[in-house]
């Protein structure tokens, strides 16, 4: 099948690439020139595992081009996926232009009649609004049928997931546009559930606010255990055990972030509100999660009382690892109150740091590894788990620090391991370790 997808973030660009792997023909738009010409040498602008080496094998075989003219981009494709962010404004809702743009783009560009396909995570009826801005736009000229197919990859593991995903959503009121879609879908074997435009839009928010839901849940129960001396890894096993809750997404730690479940919470809070509905369980998982992002401060400060003047190693800055996106970070927010408490930080990221420094307080200093973060340091923060940094010594930190106070917000050692070391452990959920 001939394709065209709009916007080549992690959510288009993956799209595009896959649809190429499983033998389609994709022809990916952006707007932006500079990222097109990467592109088209396979070079992925976005940091993401496998992506680069599928871009390079599709484009030589021919199947994968990209371009930044839409004529030329949707020329006879019978399918145009939208695939454009909808950020969240500063009231917390969804930020609806550039999909509308794209609408408007197809309305004044197709040239035969168009199944248009919405990727992007767009509130309950935007569907619906899209195909009146294209129909109004081509005027009885073409037929447009809509079809909500919401995306489920993860960041860092987008590849994987978009062959080896749980479902494919198909939401259309058309059963022709619904079997084209399935017909593209069908060789990644994925289970496909069809259903209506508005449901499908909101099992994307649905299932994104309850998996918010089940981390700010974990991260109560763990501030509980740290109270009343139970360990929250053990509690999460013993729960996700039981089937009917499941073992993942159980984890404690520094509470969610990254581009999606803040802004996705925030704007079913606000869908909710246009009907009139409070959603006030969402909002107190919003509110949970946002306590949950101070909490190695909090902890820092009860252990020390002031921290002003103290030397602090931050490792890992980004959401969380395999990625270098710093969006809605909770390093963000740590490295903000160290620095307003008078902290001195040195932060230190595999891959984040050219996107961190553009976003964090001047004042903080960067470090090429691990070991040089923790030069002389008085206490640590573990903020995101990468491989790198879960996998240090414990012994590293004893030579390297003034005094190896750690404050472990992903709770990367066991306690068990951090016992035969001469570190004072602090992690999440469960009760500190003092070394030998
Ligand atoms: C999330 C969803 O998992 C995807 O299914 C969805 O497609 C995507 O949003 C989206 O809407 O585009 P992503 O934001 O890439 O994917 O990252 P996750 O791996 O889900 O992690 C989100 C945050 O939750 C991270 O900060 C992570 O550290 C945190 N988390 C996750 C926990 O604190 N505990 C857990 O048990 C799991």
């Amino acid at each position: 099948m001939e394709i065209a997808v709009v916007g080549t973030g992690y959510v288009g660009l993956v799209t595009g690439v896959c649809l190429t792997e499983i033998g389609h023909y994709v022809t990916c738009i952006d707007i932006d020139e500079d990222k097109i010409n990467l592109m088209r040498e396979g070079i992925s602008p976005i940091y993401e595992p496998g992506l680069s080496d599928l871009m390079k094998k599709n484009i030589d075989e021919g199947r994968l081009t990209f371009t930044s003219n839409h004529s030329e981009g949707f020329a006879n494709k019978k399918v145009i996926y939208i695939a454009v962010g909808t950020p969240q404004t500063k009231e917390g809702k969804a930020d609806l232009q550039y999909v509308e743009k794209v609408a408007a783009d197809i309305g004044h560009h197709i040239n035969n009649d168009v199944i248009v396909v919405t990727k992007s995570t767009v509130p309950v009826g935007t569907n619906e609004k899209v195909r009146e801005i294209i129909r109004e736009l081509v005027n009885g000229k073409f037929e447009v049928e809509i079809v909500s197919n919401p995306e489920f990859l993860r960041e860092g593991s987008a590849v994987q997931d978009t062959f080896h995903g749980d479902r494919i959503v198909i939401g259309a009121d058309s059963d022709k546009a619904a079997s084209v879609l399935e017909e593209i879908n069908r060789p990644f074997g994925i289970p496909i559930y069809k259903t209506d435009i508005r449901s499908a839009e909101m099992i994307k928010y649905a299932s994104n606010a309850f998996l918010a839901t089940k981390i700010s849940f974990v991260n109560e129960i763990s501030n509980l255990c740290e109270k009343l001396g139970a360990n929250v890894e053990d509690v999460a096993t013993g729960m996700g055990m039981d089937d009917r809750i499941g073992n993942k997404f159980l984890k404690a730690g520094i509470g969610y972030g990254g581009s999606c479940f803040p802004k996705d919470t925030s704007a079913l809070v606000q869908i909710a509100g246009y009907v009139q509905h409070d959603f006030n369980l969402l909002k107190s998982v919003i509110e949970v999660n946002n306590d949950q992002r101070r909490l190695l401060v909090k902890k820092a400060k009860e252990r020390f009382g002031n921290i002003e003047g103290k030397r602090v190693a931050v490792l890992g800055l980004a959401f969380k690892p395999n990625t270098d996106d710093m969006r809605e970070a909770a390093s963000i927010t740590l490295c903000e109150e160290l620095i307003q408490s008078g902290a001195e930080v040195v932060a230190y990221d595999p891959i984040a740091i050219p996107n961190a420094k553009k976003i964090l307080p001047q004042s903080i200093q960067y470090a090429d590894s691990v070991e040089n973060a923790l030069e002389n340091a008085d206490f640590a923060f573990i903020v995101t788990e990468w491989d790198e940094v879960k996998n240090t010594e414990l012994d590293v930190y004893i030579k390297k620090m003034k005094t190896p106070v750690i404050f472990d917000g992903r709770n990367c050692y066991a306690l068990e391991e951090a016992a035969k070391y001469a570190v004072e452990y602090h992690s999440v959920g469960r009760k500190t370790q003092f070394g030998i």
